[in-house]
């Protein structure tokens, strides 16, 4: 996809891989709209470049959601959306975890590309355009400390795939990017024995795979998670899980 004059809207794109995505498709030259429900954020990140514009939206407001469809058809409508948004809560489950934190999360990352989808589909399938779904690596192979995070990545990947199946005859072209642990604020706390990629190299392999129309882009590890998922699927849980089972 030629970015040049586009329009693309970055849920979640005041922090992490959603600013350095929007720093990214802003060099090539696209008119770049950032969401998040920090307006603080929202500015700094926003004041990057010229061809960035904020707009407070949280993802589980469906007005919220509604109102920047329209202010994206008041600019001539939505090319590229990017459903980047998300939260992972990493807890132990016997020593309990609020129940509204674990909904939050389903909320936010399950609920929230599903309700962007619905609102935004009418109006990118009048145009040649993409959606691109940001789940996780974990998505192949669940990490146990990260369990709603897990199994809503797992869901965002299968409704990815039959979000694709679906748009094939259509001029709406469906991306999945599912990114090894990057070195954002949301990993922070994530063990530091993991290898992080920094959010710039993620965005450029990102940047490559739409450009090949690779519909599944799996930077890094993700690729040997993808892998291991299928020809040792036992195995690679164990590794990725060892400290859970000690
Ligand atoms: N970092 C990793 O290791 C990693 C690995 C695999 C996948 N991912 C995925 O990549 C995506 C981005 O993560 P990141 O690492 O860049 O995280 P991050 O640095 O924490 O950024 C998250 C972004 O999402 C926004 N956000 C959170 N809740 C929102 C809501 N309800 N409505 C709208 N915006 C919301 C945040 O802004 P506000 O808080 O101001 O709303 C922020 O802009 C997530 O979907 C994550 O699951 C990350």
């Amino acid at each position: 996809m030629d970015l040049t004059n586009k329009h693309a809207v970055i849920t979640g794109g005041s922090s992490g891989i959603g600013f350095a995505m929007a720093q990214a498709i802003a060099a090539s030259g696209a008119y770049v709209t950032i969401t998040g429900r920090d307006r603080g954020k929202l500015l700094e990140a926003a004041s990057t470049y010229s061809n960035i514009q904020p707009q407070v939206c949280d993802v589980t407001d469906d007005e919220g959601v509604v109102a920047l469809r329209d202010a994206m058809n008041a600019i001539g409508g939505t090319d590229l959306l990017v459903n980047n948004a998300g939260i992972m809560n990493w807890f132990d489950i016997k020593h309990g975890f609020p129940l509204e934190k674990q909904l939050q999360e389903i909320d936010i990352d399950v609920s929230g590309p599903v309700r962007l989808v619905h609102h935004f589909l009418p109006g990118l399938l009048q145009r040649e355009s993409a959606i691109v779904n940001v789940s996780s690596g974990l998505a192949y192979v669940p990490y146990a400390s990260a369990l709603i995070y897990s199994a809503s990545k797992a869901f965002l990947h299968a409704y990815t795939q039959c979000l694709r199946a679906q748009l094939a005859s259509t001029s709406v072209r469906v991306f999945e990017l599912l990114p090894p642990v990057i070195d954002t604020p949301l990993a922070a706390d994530l063990e530091p024995s993991f290898p992080r990629m920094s959010p710039e190299k993620l965005v450029s392999n990102f940047l490559k795979g739409l450009k090949n129309n690779s519909e599944e882009i799996t930077p890094g590890q993700s690729a040997q998670l993808k892998l291991m998922r299928r020809v040792a699927p036992g195995y690679i849980f164990k590794q990725l899980n060892k400290q859970q089972q000690t």
